[in-house]
């Protein structure tokens, strides 16, 4: 979008359906793009001199690229698109973000800030960059969120399509035969992804035949859950769902308030349930139908949930 001189760019929120943590590990995991809650970024001409501001509404920060420092995950993303493109960093721009994808939800808000960031700098260069560039540009970023980050986030984000991811691959799209709604329901607890994937590390060095059972089984609920979305069979999206869900319990990523959102949808009637994201807090989502979304998403927030969205994957 254009308007005068300005750039503008969006990028959408993201929930994993199958395969958190275990696709940290080799396995396959689903994530879908969440287009109900977006990242917006902006791009104009700054006054002669000011070199690039990096405005982040939200935290109602201003300051320059200059003085940011290197650890800065926005500096960072303007940095490497910038060289990525060839101008340099030599620039007067004034480049704004703000985001409706609540921080730390397991819903890719860093991931989602950074595209948009990319697409609006791409377009303000006039240089415009494939899906998986985006991808790639963004997946560095995200180790400084993250660590040791798979790479699902940056990938749902950027192709903005349902997606079958392993690590380390080329991204596989799959179709989905019928479409079904995930309600998302919100802790209200913001839980960085980083020290989870850190915990399950360390839980994994400590007993790693175990934990690599329990990836592998993940890795075939997501291998089966791919195949029941292709074949348009709801009821099993659902059955898998809560299987996941148990196989993160195992590997200590739920918490009290996940397990209460997981119950409550399924006292509503969800087909399925489970935490979504690296846990602890976040989001949970429920595969609801026309005629139980009202009533799962009442039963969410009397069971204490912030907010539920209901997003349809198709
Ligand atoms: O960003 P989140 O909270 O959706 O978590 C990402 C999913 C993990 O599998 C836990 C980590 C990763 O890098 O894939």
């Amino acid at each position: 979008m254009e308007v005068g001189s300005l750039k503008i760019a969006y990028a959408p929120g993201k929930v994993i359906l199958f395969g958190e943590h275990a696709v940290v590990y080799g396995q396959p995991a689903i994530a879908v793009p969440v287009t109900q809650v977006q990242a917006r970024a902006t791009v104009e001409p700054g006054s002669e001199g000011q070199g690039i501001t990096i405005v982040a509404e939200d935290l109602e920060q201003s300051y320059s690229l200059e003085q940011a420092p290197p650890s800065d995950a926005l500096r960072a993303i303007v940095v490497s698109t910038l060289e990525h493109i060839g101008v340099g960093t030599k620039h007067d721009l004034a480049i704004t973000v703000s985001s409706t994808i609540p921080i730390a939800r397991g819903l890719g808000s860093g991931a989602a800030i950074s595209t948009a960031i990319v697409r609006a700098l791409s377009q303000h260069f006039g240089n415009l960059l494939s899906p998986q560039t985006i991808s790639d540009l963004v997946y560095e970023t995200e180790k400084i969120y993250h660590g040791t980050p798979s790479g699902i986030d940056n990938t749902v984000i950027a192709f903005e399509k349902p997606v079958y991811f392993v690590r380390d691959q080329k991204i596989k799209i799959f179709s989905v035969k019928r479409p079904f709604l995930l309600a998302i329901a919100d802790t209200g607890i913001a839980s960085p992804t980083k020290i989870a994937v850190s915990d399950v590390r360390r839980a994994w060095k400590r007993e790693r035949e175990k934990y690599e059972e329990i990836f592998e089984e993940i890795g075939t609920i997501a291998e089966m859950g791919r195949r029941a979305i292709e074949r348009g069979e709801i009821e099993t999206v659902g059955r898998l769902m809560n299987e996941n869900h148990r196989l993160l319990q195992l590997i200590g990523v739920s918490s009290p308030e996940l397990e209460g959102l997981v119950e409550a949808a399924r006292e509503g009637g969800a087909l399925g349930a489970k935490l979504s994201g690296a846990g602890r807090g976040g989001n949970i989502i429920a595969l609801v139908t026309q005629e139980t979304r009202s009533r799962v998403d009442l039963m969410l927030r009397l069971a204490g949930a912030k907010d539920v969205i209901i997003t349809e994957v198709s």
